[in-house]
């Protein structure tokens, strides 16, 4: 089956899809890659985004905006994938939408809203489209996230050691082989957020790290900072702007730019390796586009010593498509009849076939529910 993933995280900076020829055989899930391509959201969206996304109070009237311009900009990213990627001949679609709000009390996931609605999709695709991922499993009592623990688990399968598969988007996660699921905490999203206020909205992100190269992380303040109780927390837990919003410049913006960055960048190195350390990892494999900042990749290492840190691209998934690929394996999961989710990962009480359908053009004709859950995911 031809899948095509649709994915915008937390970064909110584009919308990823990723097509993959997908084949479930005698318990492996076979998925072929066939590409990314990546849309950058408008301007015009990303701001009407940014001055919607926590802790800011938004009218209804903005949440349909939102919706209905986020859907558009899915379902354009969905048929440039197919022209592109698949030749027109894409047989489902997988969207995650776009994150606005994840409502976490007392350590529980009450809620949690991805807009973009997927009529857009099916309406300019004519093809049927899976959506709303994350709510199934918040119904189940788990936290709707990270629902890439599943694919992440079938993936490192068979690997020696403890490999951890390690996601630096703007929150970053992490799923060890034992089931262990959680958010470490901000990936991207303080450095994203200071570097704009630093730069006028000039620069969107710290480009290679070339700002924190020439700071200093600053001591007191990165204590102060790693004093955030969620760090503490065990698993599952996850969070997101909520916690980690463009707030946290109060506290960095005293500081020259290049030393804020600097600290901002090993907070998120620091969180990342105490996580890791929890879990005796032997490898982490890392992806999402964190792994593109060279000071972020050089405090993971050098604080991370022994255990190696690869990118994702050398298991066959590049780093910057894994979340897109493995949305498309959800949506390939639920069109089967199968669960996309691990309750150690997300802490629900079971598992859960995800997601809510729209039907296509020609309506919506399911395969047949497959025999059994795949046990692995081998990248052809
Ligand atoms: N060349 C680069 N140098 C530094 N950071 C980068 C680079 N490329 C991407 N990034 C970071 O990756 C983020 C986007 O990563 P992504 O995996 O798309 O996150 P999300 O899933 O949250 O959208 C950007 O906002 C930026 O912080
Ligand atoms: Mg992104």
């Amino acid at each position: 089956m031809l899948v095509i993933g649709l994915m915008s995280g937390t970064s909110y900076d584009a919308v990823d899809a990723a097509a993959a020829e997908l084949r479930l055989l005698d318990g492996t899930l076979l998925l072929k890659p066939l590409g990314m391509v990546s849309t950058p959201y408008d301007e015009e969206l990303r701001e009407a985004l940014a001055g919607a996304l926590p802790p800011a109070a938004v009218p209804l009237a903005r949440v349909c905006l939102l919706d209905t311009r986020i859907g558009q900009a899915f379902a354009a990213a969905a048929v440039r994938a197919n022209r592109e990627l698949c030749g027109g001949r894409a047989e489902l679609l997988a969207s995650h939408g776009q994150t606005v709000y994840h409502w976490v009390a007392d350590g529980r996931v009450h809620g949690t809203l991805q807009l973009g609605q997927p009529a857009w999709i099916a309406e300019a695709t004519g093809l049927p489209v899976v959506a709303d991922f994350r709510p199934r499993d918040v119904a189940a009592g788990g936290q709707g996230a990270p629902l890439v623990s599943l694919v992440d688990l079938l993936w490192l399968r068979g690997r020696p050691g403890t490999p951890v598969a390690l996601n630096i988007g703007g929150i970053a996660n992490l799923t060890a082989p034992d089931g262990t699921a959680f958010d470490t905490g901000p990936g991207c999203a303080l450095l994203d957020a200071a570097v704009r206020e630093f730069t006028g909205g000039q620069l969107a992100y710290d480009v290679d790290g070339a700002l924190a190269a020439r700071g200093r992380p600053f001591g007191p303040l990165l204590d102060r900072l790693l004093e955030e109780p969620y760090y503490a927390l065990p698993a599952p837990k996850t969070t997101g702007k909520e916690l980690f919003h463009a707030e946290y410049w109060r506290a960095v913006e005293r500081l020259p730019a290049e030393d804020a960055l600097a600290t901002l960048t090993l907070l998120t190195a620091q969180t990342v390796v105490d996580a890791v350390r929890g879990l005796d990892a032997t490898e982490v494999i890392a992806s999402g586009g964190g792994t593109r900042n060279p000071v972020l990749m050089a405090m993971l290492r050098t604080r991370l010593r022994e255990i190696p840190v690869r990118v994702s691209d050398e298991l066959g998934l590049p780093a910057a498509a894994k979340e897109a690929y493995a949305f498309a394996v959800l949506g390939f999961l639920t069109a089967h009849g199968l669960a996309g989710t691990v309750p150690t990962a997300t802490g629900a009480r079971h598992p859960s076939i995800l997601g809510s359908l729209t039907p296509g053009r020609n309506g919506l004709r399911l395969p047949p529910p497959a025999p059994g859950p795949p046990v692995r995911l081998r990248i052809e």
